[in-house]
């Protein structure tokens, strides 16, 4: 269904449960993996796209350390309605007001999707760490051997986006 209306607000504790769900469904385990760290999503701050009080669409957690702030997951579960990029922007201003300098995450070689649509958003490729998802497998076994169209996972990309603040 095109042109949902759905609204965003932080998650809250209430919302734990349903967040280790939601990353359950759409990361296989959870946690995630990134850069060797391991991450529990349902226990970081983030953003809930829902309708109503209850149907999510999507969901992005984040990590602030050292004036950075991380965009651990992503994921809309409507694609082309702009819920990606109202959480990402969410996101960005949590990060603005904890006067971080940069907006960043990493995906995998496989996820062309999202490789785009976060250059669309001003992100710029900083990094790539070949081999970062065969150590990261290691922590998360069920972390798949192919992806998108069937391209073998094999390494991070790290994207950033500064942040300039008014
Ligand atoms: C990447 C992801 C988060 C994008 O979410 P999304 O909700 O589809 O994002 P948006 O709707 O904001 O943007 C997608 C496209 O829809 C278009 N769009 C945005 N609002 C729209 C609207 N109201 N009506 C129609 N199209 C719209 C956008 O222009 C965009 O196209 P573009 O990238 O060519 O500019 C989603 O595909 C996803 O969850 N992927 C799987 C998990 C993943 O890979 N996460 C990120 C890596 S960790």
């Amino acid at each position: 269904m095109k042109g949902t209306r759905f609204g965003l607000r932080p998650t809250t504790e209430a919302d734990t449960q349903l967040m280790r769900e939601f990353t359950r469904d759409h990361w296989g385990a959870d946690i995630v993996v990134a850069h060797g760290v391991v991450y529990h999503p349902h226990k970081l701050q983030g953003f809930v796209a829902e309708v109503g009080r209850g149907k999510w669409l999507g969901l992005a957690t984040y990590h602030i350390e050292n004036a950075s702030c991380e965009l651990v997951t992503l994921n809309s579960i409507q694609e082309g309605e702009g819920i990606g990029t109202a959480l990402v922007q969410a996101v960005r201003e949590a990060g603005s007001d904890s006067r971080c300098s940069r907006l960043w995450c990493v995906t995998t070689n496989d996820n062309f999707p999202a490789l785009a649509f976060y250059q669309k958003r001003g992100f710029r490729k900083v990094a790539v760490y070949p081999g970062a998802v065969e150590r990261a497998r290691i922590l998360k076994p069920s972390i798949p051997l192919w992806g998108i169209e069937s391209v073998p996972i094999r390494d991070e990309i790290e994207l950033e986006l500064v942040i300039h603040r008014t």
